[in-house]
Formats: structure tokens, sequence, C-alpha cells
């Protein structure tokens, strides 16, 4: 816990100090560009502030590439989720981590269409690699696939205009690697046997 204090505080101060400035933008296809300020990010959409005091909100999939990224990487600063893993303990795959993938990554990575390689919908088939190596390196959110994507490194995950998670919910995610990455749901496990339906 001391050991991660530095980090809350540094959040905290980069949080403050982000109104972000102006900068160009550009549309997916090249034919427009502004100078905007980014006001916010949900759900697809990034609301922007032109120089002219106008605001204007647009899907982020109409953007470029390289706005797109800043974005995501805007909206997710890494010095904050990692603050705010500060104050997200005991994690639980059931409960937590297994409801994070299903909201945001199981309709792409599913056993019928594992894209890039992975299938997130079992803790079992979390811990297979996929193009890209390990989804999860207990222990080591740094060297986990499934954080460095969330984080943009590599693809960033989820694709622009799929449901966009929260600083708070990356960082349980991070906080639930950090701590081992353990499976605390019963599992298939061995199962009751057949209750004898009773005979009309
Ligand atoms: C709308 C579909 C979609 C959703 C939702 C989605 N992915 Fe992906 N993902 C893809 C596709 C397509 C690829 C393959 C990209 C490629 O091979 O170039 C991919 C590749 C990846 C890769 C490997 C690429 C890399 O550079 O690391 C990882 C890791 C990954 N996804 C994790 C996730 C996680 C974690 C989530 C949920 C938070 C998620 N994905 C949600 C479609 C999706």
């Amino acid at each position: 816990m001391k050991r991660l204090l530095p980090a809350a505080v540094l959040g905290l101060l980069i949080a403050t100090a982000l109104p972000a400035s102006a900068r160009k933008w550009t549309s997916d296809d090249g034919r427009f560009t502004t100078e905007a300020k980014l006001l916010g990010y949900a759900d697809g959409k990034v609301k922007l502030k032109k120089d002219s005091g106008e605001t204007v909100t647009i899907s982020i999939e109409r953007l470029s590439e390289a706005d797109r990224r800043y974005v995501v990487l805007v909206s997710r600063s890494r010095k904050r989720i990692a603050a705010k893993m500060d104050t997200a303990s005991n994690v639980s795959f059931a409960m937590d981590v297994q409801a994070f993938l299903g909201n945001y990554c199981m309709k792409c990575h599913n056993p019928q269409e594992p894209k890039g390689g992975y299938d997130v919908t079992t803790y079992a088939a979390l811990k297979r690699a996929g193009n890209k190596g390990a989804l999860i390196v207990a222990g080591k959110p740094a060297e986990s696939r499934l954080i460095l994507a969330l984080q943009g490194e590599g693809e960033i995950m989820p694709p622009a205009g799929s449901a966009q998670p929260t600083e708070e919910e990356i960082a349980k995610v991070s906080a639930w690697i950090t701590a081992g990455a353990q499976d605390d749901s019963l599992g298939p496990g061995p199962q009751p046997p057949p209750v004898a339906k009773p005979r009309k």
C-alpha cells in the first residue's frame, strides 16, 4: 500500500492538469480538420471544444487513427489507472473480471470467433497465449497483453466504436492481475448428481 502512494499523488496532479491544450483534429477520410480541445470521451462519442467556443460531439470512428489513439490514451491515463489500483482491493475474478470481459471483450474474443487468437470466455482460455503472447502474466499487469491492449499498446482494445471501459474498471482488472490473477469462481468442478424428476 505504502509503495503505491506516490503514484496516487502523481495521478491526482495529472488528472487536475488534464484540460488538454487545443490540437488539430482530422476526420477519418482526411477531408476535414479543426483546432479544438478534448473535453471528454464516453460511449464512443468524443466531445471537442473549438477555438470559437463551440462544442461538438462526434463518433470516435469518424476521427483519424492518430486522433483515436490520442483520445484513448488521454482518457485512459496509466498514471491515473495506477492511482486507482490503490483503492481497488479484493477484486474477484468471478464477480468483477468476468463481468468486465463479458461487457467489453467477449463478443469478439470467444471460442467461435477468437479474434487475434484470443478467447476470454473462461479462466482456462484466458491463460492461453494468443497471436501476441500471454493475455495475463500473474503479478505483472505491465506484461499482460490484456492491460497493454487496454492502454493502447499495439491495437487499442476495445476497438473505437465498441463500448469503452472506464479507468476505474481497468484499474480493477490491473489490481486483480497484480494480486496474482487467481480464479475464485467454482469452475466446472464436480457436478451434483442429477435430481430425479417427480413422476406425474
Ligand atoms: C469489436 C470486436 C472486438 C472487441 C469488442 C475486442 N476486441 Fe480485441 N481484437 C479484435 C480484433 C479484430 C483483433 C485482431 C487484430 C489484428 O489481428 O490485427 C483483436 C486483437 C486483440 C489483441 C491482440 C492484439 C494486440 O495488439 O495486442 C488483444 C490482446 C485483444 N484483442 C484484447 C481485447 C480485450 C482485452 C478486449 C476487451 C477489453 C477486446 N480485445 C475487445 C476485436 C475486438
